[in-house]
Parts: C-alpha cells; structure tokens; sequence
C-alpha cells in the first residue's frame, strides 16, 4: 500500500470548539516503561459552540486505562476510544469532570513528542500537538486552561521534579521510595505550553527582581557535573527579563523561572510556562568548549523562549495558522535584544545572511508558503524560515513604517487587549490601526502572498536640473501581472563621490519612502553631482532588488555610505556579479576581481583594527548557496564552488601581507581572561577569517599557522577555526589533526558534533566515504537530532557540491537516512528531506538525479505524515 496524501487542515474551516476546559488536574507517575497519567478535566460546553455537541478529544498513541464522568465509571457504549481520540458520545450539557487515566511508555517514545526520556532524564515536548501524547484532550490552542500538576517518580531516579507555574507542595510518598511535587500554573494556557521535567539533575541559579517588585527565582538544569556550563545560559535570563521591561515593559508573572537542558531534542527550544526545555547545545558553555557562535546563539534562544512568555504565552494563537504571531514577533524581539547586547550592524548582516541562506530559496522553490499558511497536512512542517524568519522581516517593516514611538504603543495595546487569550494575525494587527488610525488592510498582504519580490530600480540624473529620479517597480516571481502590490518600506540615500548627499525629496519621511504601487517615481532635488542610490538601507524589506550599478558605484558605497549594511552589501553584489559571470563563463580571468580585491585592501587599511567584527564579515564571500540563489536556474553547483575559489584566491592573493600583519596587532595579549562579549568574538572572527585566505593564498603557510593555533588555542572558537582551515587543504596534517580532536574530545558530544559538521562539509569527492565512515564512529548516532543535524544535515545545506553530485550518490545518502529516521523519528526525517527544497533549479541531470530520489521516498510504503507532506510538495 502507498502512503496516502495526508489530510489538509484549511484555516478557512476555523470552527471554535463546542467545549471548554476550565481546569486540568494531572497527576503524573513516572516510570520507565510504563507511567500512569491521570487528568482530571472541567469541562463546560462552550457557549458560543453547537449545544449537545459530542465530546471528541484529541489522542496520539494513547493506552486508555479508565475514563469516569463526575467520578462515575462510564459505560462502554458511552465513548469510543482508539489510540488516537476518545470520543464522548452524549456529554452533559453542563459544567462536569472528565478523568481519564493513560499509561504511556516514555523509554520508546523515539519521536521526541510528548513524554520522553533524554539519557534517562524524563522530559516533556507538547508544541505542536503532543500533548495528546500524554492524555486525551481538545489539544488546539485556543483551548486555555488553568493546570495543577502532581509529578511523582522514584527519588534515586528523579531526585529533581518540575512543572508548570509556581511550585506548592513536595514529600515523599509513605512507604515507597517514591517522593512527589505538586506544581500550580495561575495562567490560563493551550496544551502546547504544558511541560514536566524529571530526573538527575544538577543546577545553578539565581534571582531576579521584576520591576513590579517579585521575586523571581532563575533555574538552569542540566547534566550533573556540567553546572559550570550553566553559568552564561542563567545571565543570559537575567539579562533578557531586564530588557522585555526596559524595552516592551513586559515583566515576569510567576516565581520561578527554569530551563531544563536535554540531550534529545527535536528543535531548538521550548517555551513552556515558566520551565523552558533546551536542546543542550543551546544551554552548556564555557571558553574550552564552546564558540564564540555558541554563545551569541545561547544569548539569543534563552532571549527567545523567555520573551515567548509574552508574546506566544499571555497572548498565544487562536490556530496554528497564526503561528508566525508569536513565532515571527518574538524572533523580532530577539533579534532586537541581540543587536543591543551585541553590535546592531553585525548582528542585522548575521540576520540577512541567515534568511537569504533558508528564506529565500525556500520562498523560491515548492515549499514556499505564505507567512501564514492558508493549508497545512502536518502542522510541524511549518517551523520555517519563512514562518520565524520572514515573520520577523514583516514586524520589522511595520515598525519602520509606523515609527518607533507608534509602534511601542501598539505592542502595549496588544499585549493589553489580548492578554490571556488566543489571538490572531487581524488581532496583532488592528492594535497598531488602532494606535495609529492608519490602514494596514493593504500592509497585511505580506503575511498572505508567497514568494520574495523583486524590486527594479533605475536612477536618471538631470544634470541641467539638478534632479535624481528613482523609477521603482515590484513585482513577484509567479504571481499574476493583476496580483496586488506589497507596502514595501524603502530607507534611502544618495551617495556621492566623496560621501552622503543631503538631497531631499518629499516623498522621502525619516529616510523611508513607501513603495505600495506596482510602479512609482520619487524625485530628488538639489543634486549638484550624479549620485549613487543607496537603497533598501538596514535591509528595510525582505526583497531582492535588481539595480544596473557598475562596480565603481558599488564600490563608492562600500567608502561612503553611512549606511553600514549597505557598505557590506555592496562588497556582496560586487563579490556576487564576479562569481556569477565566471561560473557561467568559466574563464579564468576573473573580470573586475582586481578592483574588488583593492577596494578590499583600503578598507581593511582604514576600518579592520576599529571594528573587526565588521571587517570579518567584508571577508567574507557570499556562500554558494547564495550564488546558486542568485542565479536561480539551471545550476550547475561544481562551476559555482570554482568560480567562488578563484575569487577568493584572487583576494587572497592580494590581502595576504596585511591579513598576516592585522592578525598579528588584533592577537591577544598572553594570558588576557576570555570574554564572550561581542568585541572579543569580533577580534577572534577576524583573525580566523584572516587565517582562512592567507591559508588559500598559501596552503604550506596556512596550514602551520593552522596547526599552531590548534595546539596553542584558549578558546573552542580559536581551535576550532584552525581546523576547519585545516579541513580545507588535503593532506596528511588534516588528518592527524582531525584525529587528534576526536580523542581529545571523545567524551563531549556537542563538541564531536562540531568536528563531524566540519568533515560533512569538506567539498572534494572523498566525503562520502568520509561520511559513510562516520556514521559508524562512536561519536554518530542516529537516534541523536543533534548528531545527524552535524553530519547529514551540514552535508545537505553546506556541501553543494557533494550533496549535488552529478552521479546522484549524494542524494541517495540523503534520501536513505531520511528513510532509516522515518520511523523512528518522522519530524527529523522530514526537515533532513526539505534539503532538495531547490531541486527544479538544477541543470538538467542533477535535476533528472534529485527527482529520481524524491519520487524513490514519496513512492515508500507506510511512511510518516511529515515525510509524506514533504515529498509530496517538493515534487509539486
Ligand atoms: N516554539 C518553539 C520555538 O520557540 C519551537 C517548538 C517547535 N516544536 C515542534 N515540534 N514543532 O521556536
Ligand atoms: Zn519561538
């Protein structure tokens, strides 16, 4: 039998449930193989649901042990229950109780949905529906209830045990070796948010007064022994509860906060009331084991998760078709603590890198979707790029639309007129009409319309009368000539030879000229000498933008323009026009590459030693996924990865001499303490992205320099850096020192997994024996999200060339570990599967090759919903 398509779940089809839960009371027995949940429901029908309506609860591989209607054992003939729903035939049309007991078995529950067990530790994951993992219920969002939770479990095996809210009670059970803890959540929440953690566990913590005057207890949980890595994740809380007050005025509402960080886990990270879980790798740090990366990612999920406890928790979603309303906000929020803890110019060109790696070509290919998805088969394959990432994108568009001011009284109004219910796109978006008495019928559109606009420019100079035109037109790749035009928020400037111009134009407010046309012109006045546009500043609107400058206009904004992302955004097109006419060339000459190289070498002249953090990211070369982004069509990856390294030969060639001197002045003093701070990391990015080109303009040099860093290194990031210039020049050296880095870490996984990432994206003909090799090292695992995402996942997103091999031999590794992780793990099977996402861009063989693998899976029998949706789409 072939796997059927899986149901579609319409957002048109909202209905709102026929019943309430007012309360849940669960009382949780863990055990191993076979823990006893009991819930206790208050149920009432919902007033503005269908009277009489029958009950029919959500269940997901559930053993129903007994089901009682206020305390009364019901008759059989009353309900139905399978595994997956219990069905009430004839409810009271009244308030009354529901208790049913289930017995799950958390040791083989491999999906990492509902209750779990992460190297022994218990854990819960409910987002997006795995509470009815754990018991029957009306598992949607907009069901909001208030819980208590008994949790009780052996002491030797679960000496720590945590929930929701506010702990109020704890003991041992008499005459057991059992011991209890009841935890009391006041806030009425969904299912999603429902969590639960025990086992052995060692901790650190803190305290944090809100500045409405509680006291907040901080917990962060995790491997006993590995306290000490714990320490950064704590002040990260600290620091992000004192920020949502100082910035959005939101403060903590319980007393307790905690993360619990698990070995075994399906994303990133949880949001759960009040006891946030981790996956590890974003927990656990200090200067031998992480990287610099680490901790800027550490600063940022901590930031995320907590600052869901306003935007998601006390304000949650309606449906999971308004998931990008807590998703996409509160990526915005977090992006935006970032760029104050850290430097708002580097951390913007880190966001715009990441969404044009994963949003764009996803928005480009068959699984691009709206913001907010109109359909959905399986609701877990909408964690996208363009939900959190694109989502964010469209907040920050509003906010540069509606200014600052506006748009914090908008966010007051609706955390104000939404708290404690379940809201939706129309809701977020009404509270700043309302703030503002603006019309954002039209700006909506984004959340609805897929697909990433492209935006023509021309510029035309009337040197008699002083004027500059800019003629904008939009449109959007697959979408009809009458399709509506997008509010599109363009921040701009003129540039000139020798730096800013301050031309006016009136159509231009606070830098921003709103494009919301198909077509429109701005006029510029008082423009003594032809300028160069500096357009989209800040990156103001996720578009691509196509504009004839030469490379000398580029280049005169890479000097002038006081915009700083639109400095490295210039050497980007610059860097990008090269390597595209060489790969479709081939020459060897790289035209324009001299130039580029000596625009390189001023800047770094003037500008490497105040910001290095900055100057690194000038190094660095738009990746090949970029260029095959740009590129679009008929993609031939091996001609993209040689043109890119002549590239960078041709700059490397010429930087070598002063990156060699620059990474001698920036090197820290001997024995200076370590610090993650953004200065720090920015000098070490530096240096590392120097060592990188002097080892390609010099491999023998490169790699002594390379291997004297890895012996000498004080840092993961300094360490590491060297050996992944190291991986990049075959030979004997790299291997030895490869080696030598698994046994010196051969007992820290998440170190391991670092080393693995490094080896799946070597680009030579090697790597899949290299990679077949690994999957049989000690290190590997196939049960670890963490473990595959470092080797088969870095080789589908990292490796072009290899994963894109003419002879399909990548494909097949991919395609055949997406089967092996089906049926053990289908929400990791099918985001490892979005990997041949951009497979009708390829030239024609790869293509012919990528469709064969594809129509191989979708073809499997009994496979998971989320492979299936996957599949499905892709090949659309
Ligand atoms: N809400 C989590 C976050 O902060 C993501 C959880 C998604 N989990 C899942 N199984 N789909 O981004
Ligand atoms: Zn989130």
């Amino acid at each position: 039998m072939r796997t059927e398509t899986p149901p579609t779940i319409r957002l048109a089809d909202y209905q709102r449930s026929d019943h309430l839960i007012d309360r849940v009371d669960l009382d949780i027995r863990l055990d191993p193989h076979a823990s006893r949940v009991t819930a206790v429901l208050a149920l009432r029908p919902n007033p503005e649901g269908v009277p009489g309506a029958p009950l029919v609860l959500d269940g997901d591989e559930l053993k129903l042990v007994a089901v009682a209607l206020d305390g009364e054992v019901m008759l059989e003939n009353a309900y139905t229950a399978t595994p997956s729903g219990l069905t009430i035939h004839r409810p009271p049309q009244r308030p009354f109780t529901l208790s049913i007991e289930t017995e799950i078995d958390p040791t083989a529950n491999t999906k990492l949905m509902g209750l779990y067990r992460s190297s022994g530790v218990y854990c819960t994951q409910c987002e997006a529906d795995g509470f009815r993992r754990i018991t029957y219920f009306l598992d949607r969002p907009d069901i909001l209830s208030i819980y208590t939770t008994r949790i009780e479990a052996s002491r030797e095996e679960a000496p720590v045990l945590l929930g929701n809210g506010n702990p109020v009670e704890s003991g041992d059970v008499p005459d057991t070796d059992r011991h209890y803890a009841i935890w009391q959540d006041p806030h009425p929440k969904p299912a999603y948010l429902f969590a639960v953690v025990g086992g052995r566990l060692g901790s650190v913590s803190g305290r944090f007064t809100t500045s409405e005057g509680r006291q907040v207890g901080l917990g962060v949980y995790v491997e006993p022994g590995k306290e000490a890595r714990a320490d950064y994740a704590l002040d990260a809380v600290a620091r992000s509860m004192k920020w949502d007050e100082d910035v959005f005025g939101r403060a903590y509402d319980l007393d307790v906060f905690n993360v619990v960080a698990v070995s075994d886990f399906n994303m990133g990270a949880m949001e759960n009331k009040g006891l946030n879980i981790f996956n590890d790798k974003y927990v656990l740090a200090s200067p031998e084991t992480a990287t610099d990366a680490d901790y800027a990612n550490i600063e940022a999920i901590i930031a995320h998760e907590y600052f869901h406890n306003w935007s998601g928790n006390r304000v949650t979603c309606r449906d999971w078709f308004q998931l990008c309303l807590k998703e996409g906000l509160t990526v915005f929020r977090d992006q935006e603590f970032s760029s104050d803890m850290r430097s708002r110019a580097v951390h913007r060109i880190s966001e715009v890198r990441t969404l044009r790696a994963r949003q764009f070509p996803e928005d480009a290919g068959p699984l691009a979707h709206p913001v907010r998805p109109k359909q959905y088969a399986e609701i877990n394959n909408f964690y996208t790029a363009t939900v959190y990432e694109k989502g964010a994108e469209i907040v920050r568009m509003l906010k540069t639309l509606i200014g600052e001011e506006s748009f914090r009284k908008g966010m007051d109004r609706y955390f104000a007129d939404n708290d404690g219910t379940a809201a939706t796109v129309e809701d977020f978006l009404s509270a700043f009409a309302t703030e503002t008495g603006r019309d954002l019928s039209h700006f909506a559109q984004w959340y609805e319309r897929p697909g990433t606009p492209r935006i023509a420019v021309s510029g035309h100079y009337d040197a008699a009368a002083k004027t500059y035109r800019l003629d904008f037109r939009q449109t959007r790749p697959g979408a009809g000539a009458d399709a509506p035009p997008l509010v599109i928020p363009v921040a701009l400037g003129l540039v000139g030879e020798h730096g800013p111009l301050d031309a006016k134009s009136e159509r231009v407010r606070g830098g921003v000229f709103v494009l919301d046309k198909p077509k429109d012109s701005l006029v510029f006045e008082n423009v003594a000498s032809q300028p160069v546009p500096s357009l989209f500043r800040d990156f103001s609107a996720p578009v691509r933008v196509e504009i004839g400058l030469s490379d000398a206009e580029r280049l005169t904004l890479l000097r002038h323009d006081p915009d700083a992302f639109n400095r490295w955004e210039s050497a980007q097109r610059v860097a990008l026009r090269i390597v595209i006419e060489a790969a479709r060339s081939g020459a060897q000459q790289l035209d324009g590459a001299e130039g580029f190289a000596d625009a390189l070498a001023a800047f770094l002249d003037q500008e490497a030693l105040n910001d290095p953090a900055f100057a690194a990211l000038m190094l660095a070369l738009p990746t090949e996924g970029e260029v095959a982004s740009e590129i679009g069509a008929n993609i031939d990856p091996d001609a993209i990865l040689s043109a890119r390294r002549r590239l960078r030969q041709a700059i490397a060639a010429r930087l070598c001499e002063p990156l060699f001197a620059l990474r001698e002045t920036l090197a820290e003093p001997a024995g200076a303490p370590f610090s993650p701070d953004a200065a720090s990391a920015g000098r070490r990015a530096f240096r590392n992205a120097a060592l990188d080109l002097i080892a390609v303009a010099d491999p023998e040099r490169g790699t002594a320099l390379a291997r004297a860093q890895i012996a000498d290194a004080t840092t993961m990031t300094d360490r590491l850096a060297g050996l992944a210039t190291l991986s990049q020049i075959p030979g004997e050296p790299r291997e030895i020192e490869l080696a030598a880095f698994a046994e010196r870490y051969a007992d820290e996984p998440l170190i391991l997994d670092k080393w693995l990432a490094i080896q799946a994206a070597i680009a030579e003909d090697g790597t899949l024996a290299r990679i077949g090799r690994l999957q049989q090292h000690p290190a590997f695992s196939i049960t670890n999200p963490n473990r595959v995402r470092s080797l088969v996942g870095v080789f589908s997103l990292s490796n072009a060339t290899q994963f894109n091999r003419a002879d399909g031999a990548g494909y097949a590794l991919v395609a055949e570990t997406v089967m092996a992780l089906d049926r053990r793990n289908p929400q990791i099977a099918a985001r490892l599967l979005t990997a041949f996402g951009s497979w009708r861009q390829l030239e024609p063989a790869r293509r012919a090759a990528a469709e064969a693998a594809l129509r191989g899976i979708a073809a499997a029998e009994g496979l998971s919903r989320d492979v299936a949706d996957i599949a499905g789409r892709s090949l659309q």
